[in-house]
């Protein structure tokens, strides 16, 4: 099966969740009870930046992906606050969010801004995360397929088909992140899939069946099994469970233990 070819790939996005101490504690607990699964399925953590040196150290050479939440397109200047491409390589940061939920609907981030964001990423030689996904106003509006493929399509602007293979995408509907609330398989699936056909019409069929593409939204260890059997999903970004080490851990073996 075609969705046996895709390695798993699971994401723990701390958001600003922890503290040094208890971020350091987090990653040498992930270490220890993730590392086994590393030759079977990508694991990465992304916390605060404040804390991503510390972790990072905590990590080694473990095989565990260092992320970073956010990044900012431009290489230096004046831009309060923000971090560039550069500032997380020297952190030996190799993935980065961008797209996120919480970035798009509580920051304000616009399409345009997550498209400048992927190039910048992309140019720098990071691993990007795209994510999208509707409001629950969207999906009761009946326009679930239209809002994900027009994020898709406004994220990829541009984007080069010889990049594709260092995006990772998520589906995270932003009405199942934090609430408890989870896509059911097969409405996650549907969305998979109408994603997975965009890259097709976007690029070709073969890159389309070569992307990963990842749930998110409420993931936990009692669902993570019934959502990772469904064909185009590929893993998970995992927020509140990715901050206790053993549900985590569970649901990282429940993406490992998919494809064997
Ligand atoms: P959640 O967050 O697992 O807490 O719903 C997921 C995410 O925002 O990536």
């Amino acid at each position: 099966m075609m969705s046996n070819a895709r390695r798993p790939i699971v994401g723990g996005n701390w958001k600003m969740n922890t503290d040094l101490a208890s971020a350091v504690e987090l990653a040498d607990d992930v270490v220890a009870s993730c590392g086994a699964f590393v030759d079977r399925c990508d694991i990465a953590v992304f916390p605060p930046f404040p804390y991503l040196q510390a972790v990072g150290r905590t990590l080694g050479h473990h095989g565990i992906i260092l992320g970073a939440q956010s990044v900012y397109h431009q290489p230096d200047g004046a831009f309060t606050g923000e971090v560039s491409t550069d500032m997380l390589l020297d952190l030996n940061v190799g993935m980065v969010i961008i797209g996120h939920s919480e970035r798009r609907h509580v920051i304000g981030e616009t399409d345009e801004l997550i498209n400048r964001k992927l190039h910048a990423a992309l140019d720098a030689g990071l691993q990007v995360l795209l994510c999208v996904g509707e409001t629950i106003e969207q999906r009761e509006a009946g326009q679930t397929s239209r809002v994900n493929i027009s994020q898709l399509m406004a994220g990829l602007r541009g984007i080069q088909a010889g990049h594709m293979q260092r995006i990772v995408l998520a589906y995270e509907p932003v009405w199942a992140i934090g609430t408890g609330r989870t896509a059911g398989p097969a409405d996650a699936q549907s969305v998979h899939t109408i994603l997975r056909a965009t890259l097709g019409d976007l690029y070709d069929g073969g890159l389309a069946d070569s992307v990963r593409i990842q749930y998110g939204g409420s993931v936990r260890p009692g669902n993570a099994m019934e959502l990772i059997a469904q064909p185009d999903i590929d893993g998970f970004l995992v927020g509140g469970s990715s901050l206790k080490a053993e549900e985590f851990t569970a649901i990282v073996r429940a993406a490992a233990e998919s494809h064997v």
